[in-house]
């Protein structure tokens, strides 16, 4: 068995963090999401995995290299243009040959890992396996309706009125007759080869797809909410450790807090489940539940709480606590003392700020 991961999209919803960087290397509770995509993967007992890159394919071999650091193989396969993710799979068939593969989106974190699907692939006849879970907003995904039975009647991308409330997790199964079903579809209305579309041909030429309904949770991580979200999820799985040279002076930190590697908190309170990354320093400060801070941080004389603050940026002396934030790379968010009292705003394109 081998695994694709399409990480090829511009992660628009994303912006202004995305005009820098791939959201697929925005991190969650400090990993970067295509790095717990990997991980899922090789825990799962398959190391030769296929990435699919677009545009930001150079910054995406940076980080991840040869896949040997967590112990996989990796091999490039370039996208020219987004052409959907049925495209995709087209494109990779010289890297999966005839054999069995699971195809993980990119931007998918989902509870539990992927171990017993696969095992469950393995041994069954099934042609394809796809995983469904209920959501309450079905129209944003692809909907499956299902028999009385529990077998596929239909499978639907982004209907208006969705037939049921069961989304397409971004995790998909295929044996080799997917190559004839991504071959003999057409774009859909929105001008993409829709894997949904290709599903929908191997269930109408006869073929086997199980449909399995996950109970944990999923998020596919396409907006600032959802990344808040997922790193609470996470970090609440996460079991805490304290990184033995890290420094710990005068503060409170309660036991569900991690603390990475050369991290200093000085006069601070730290209420897990909290990440705070490498060589970070937290000093009078109090970092609240859910909250990331990646590596080369400092917050000096704040309060902040459910957040992710990514790596080299420097937070001080707010007045308010920031909460439910997403604050980019060495970026710098500090209140000034001098006169006038005014806001102050040098801002990247298509930012949020909430003034209270
Ligand atoms: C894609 C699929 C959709 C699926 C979703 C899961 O949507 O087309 O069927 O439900 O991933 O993340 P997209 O991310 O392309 O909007």
């Amino acid at each position: 068995m081998k695994g694709l991961i399409l990480s090829g999209g511009k992660g628009t919803r994303l912006r202004p963090l995305t005009y820098t960087n791939a959201k697929q290397l925005i991190p969650v509770a400090n990993k970067p999401v295509l790095v717990r995509v990997i991980e899922a993967i090789r825990d799962a007992g398959v190391n030769e995995i296929g990435i699919v890159i677009g545009e930001t394919g150079p910054q995406i071999k940076e980080v991840i290299g040869d896949g040997s650091k967590w112990g996989v193989r990796i091999a490039y396969i370039p996208q020219e243009s987004p052409d959907g993710l049925a495209h995709a799979v087209k494109i990779s068939r010289d890297f999966l040959g005839d054999e069995r593969f699971v195809m993980f989106l990119g931007d998918n974190v989902i509870e539990g890992g992927i171990g017993q699907l696969i095992s469950d692939f393995a041994h069954n006849d099934w042609n394809s396996q796809i995983v469904l879970k209920e959501v309450e907003n079905p129209s944003s995904y692809g909907v499956a309706k299902l028999r009385a039975d529990g077998s596929i009647e239909q499978l639907i991308e982004k209907p208006k009125n969705p037939p049921s409330n069961l989304a397409l997790v971004g995790i998909y199964m295929f044996d080799h007759h997917i190559w004839e079903a991504v071959n003999s579809i057409s774009p859909s209305w929105r001008g993409e080869y829709e894997i949904t579309d290709a599903i929908q041909w191997l269930i109408n030429a006869g073929h086997r797809v199980y449909p399995h309904v996950h109970k944990g949770w999923w998020v596919d991580t396409g907006k600032a909410t959802d990344m808040l979200e997922a790193n609470s999820l996470v970090l609440e799985e996460l079991t805490p450790s304290i990184a033995p040279n890290a420094v710990i002076e005068n503060s409170q930190i309660d036991r569900r807090v991690t603390v990475e590697a050369g991290a200093r908190i000085i006069n601070s309170t730290v209420r897990g489940p909290t990440i705070i990354g490498e060589n970070t320093v937290i000093e009078n400060s109090y970092v609240g539940p859910f909250t990331s801070i990646y590596y080369n941080v400092t917050v000096q004389n704040c309060e902040i709480e459910r957040s992710i603050v990514l790596e080299h940026s420097s937070l001080s002396d707010l007045g308010a606590r920031l909460q439910d934030s997403l604050i980019g790379r060495h970026a710098t968010v500090h209140r000034s003392e001098g006169k006038p009292m005014a806001l102050k705003i040098n801002i990247g394109d298509h930012s949020s700020l909430w003034v209270v």
